[in-house]
């Protein structure tokens, strides 16, 4: 395959010639291997899947329900382009009742997009031209940055350290980043680390924007995933809807990953700027899709109860954690826990970074983690790991209690 004149065709963004040629195997691979050899070498048994970074439960029967009546109408058959007034408008709706956000104009403030990825994908076509940059955090989900460089821009990352409570350091970033910097990402609450962002910090966020003339996007991917405080807006700061957009996604609070529906909300010019590279490359999320949405956006009871699972399941996550000597809290969001990796096994191997912890704890203790050593060296749990029901749930989480205990970490 490779003597195929293709092979030289391949743009520089993907690295050419040598594009698929590479022989470094990826974080997510690894993973993946590490799993196949260690139910290969223990039949029958159960690996604890902790990496996975999506809702296990899927969507409310009342949002099924209407997707299968939506299906069968003949007036949701075609392109929806920049998708149907009545989904702009219930998003509007939801946005002044989760977060306060009022004074949204459907027709100005928001469009639909089919997920968040996709949206995050398309917005530096909206600004960056060759050279100039975006900042970024990290540890955190690349694809912003990714397309910023496909279009010849310059990806500046801001570090996400625990003792500034994963926010990052503006002020840390350098002038002359900041003399050619159009757009900051932000991802509150956090994958991975599962920080909130106080207000603040929001604020913070809006005078630097003004200063420096910068867009804000700030992915809420997990928006309305909090524990024991209010989901918090980057709209409803002051001045936030001056600087920036939000991206919603129902994902995550709808148990909707497959379905693929979010919206961009925020600043008009952003919106119209997004709409406008969003129409050049898709026609529109299927209309009974965006119809379903409308009935998950109505009812807030279903995010309600997958935080109260959630919750659940990282409380009891965090003790059976804290038992064997990790540092683990109750994040603020999302429905990961971020914990600090341990250094080796008592009288047994040393890992020089949590890659090395996750590999052995996939291998020996069928526990499926995802290591992050990008800045320090993390191990990232995931709550929504598979069980029947609750007693199911229990029996998961007592044994991975179980596991733990039998490997005597050091830290
Ligand atoms: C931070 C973050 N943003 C965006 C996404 C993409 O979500 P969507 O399903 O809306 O494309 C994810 C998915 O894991 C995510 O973790």
């Amino acid at each position: 395959m490779s003597d195929s004149y293709i092979q030289g065709l391949f743009a520089d963004r993907l690295g050419g010639a040598n594009f698929g040629k590479e022989d470094k195997i990826y974080k997510f691979e690894k993973i993946k291997r590490a799993k196949r050899a260690a139910l290969a070498a223990n039949p029958g048994a159960e690996m604890i899947d902790m990496g996975v970074g999506e809702p296990d439960w899927m969507a409310d029967k009342l949002v099924v329900d209407e997707l299968s009546a939506q299906a069968a109408r003949p007036e949701n058959r075609g392109y929806t382009d920049n998708g149907i007034a009545e989904f702009k408008t219930a998003a509007c709706a939801y946005m002044e009742k989760i977060y306060g956000v009022k004074g949204l104009d459907p027709a100005k403030h928001v469009n639909h997009a089919i997920g968040s990825k996709p949206a995050l994908a398309m917005i530096p076509a909206v600004f960056v031209n060759p050279g100039d940059a975006v900042l970024m955090t990290v540890p955190g989900y690349p694809v912003m940055g990714t397309h910023t460089s496909y279009y010849g821009g310059e990806v500046f990352n801001m570090p996400l350290k625990r003792e500034n409570n994963f926010l990052p350091e503006l002020e840390a970033v350098p002038e002359s980043v900041l003399g050619k910097a159009k757009m900051l990402y932000l991802n509150y609450p956090n994958n991975p680390t599962g920080a909130m962002a106080p207000a603040k910090f929001f604020d913070k966020v809006v005078a630097f924007a003004k200063k420096h003339k910068l867009v804000v996007v700030q992915d809420a991917a997990y928006g309305a995933l909090v524990y024991g405080q209010k989901p918090l807006s980057f709209l409803s700061v002051d001045g936030g809807m001056e600087v920036g957009v939000e991206i919603h996604s129902l994902s995550k609070a709808f148990n909707m990953t497959g379905w693929r529906l979010a919206f961009v909300v925020g600043n008009q010019l952003v919106v119209s700027g997004f709409a406008h590279v969003k129409d050049n490359c898709d026609s529109g999320q299927f209309g009974a899709i965006q119809k379903a949405g409308i009935v998950a956006l109505n009812n807030p009871a279903i995010t309600e109860r997958t935080v109260a699972k959630y919750e659940r399941r990282l409380k009891a996550m965090v003790a059976a954690l804290k038992d064997v000597g990790f540092d683990s809290r109750v994040p603020g969001g999302t429905f990961y826990l971020f914990v600090p990796a341990p250094k080796g096994i008592k009288g047994g191997p040393k890992f020089s970074n949590a890659e090395e912890c996750s590999q052995f704890l996939i291998k020996e203790k069928l526990i499926s983690t995802v290591p992050e050593d990008m800045v320090g060296n993390y191990l990232r749990f995931s709550s929504t790991f598979e069980a029947k029901d609750e007693a199911d749930e229990k029996r998961v989480l007592n044994l991975l209690a179980k596991r733990l205990k039998e490997v005597g970490f050091e830290f």
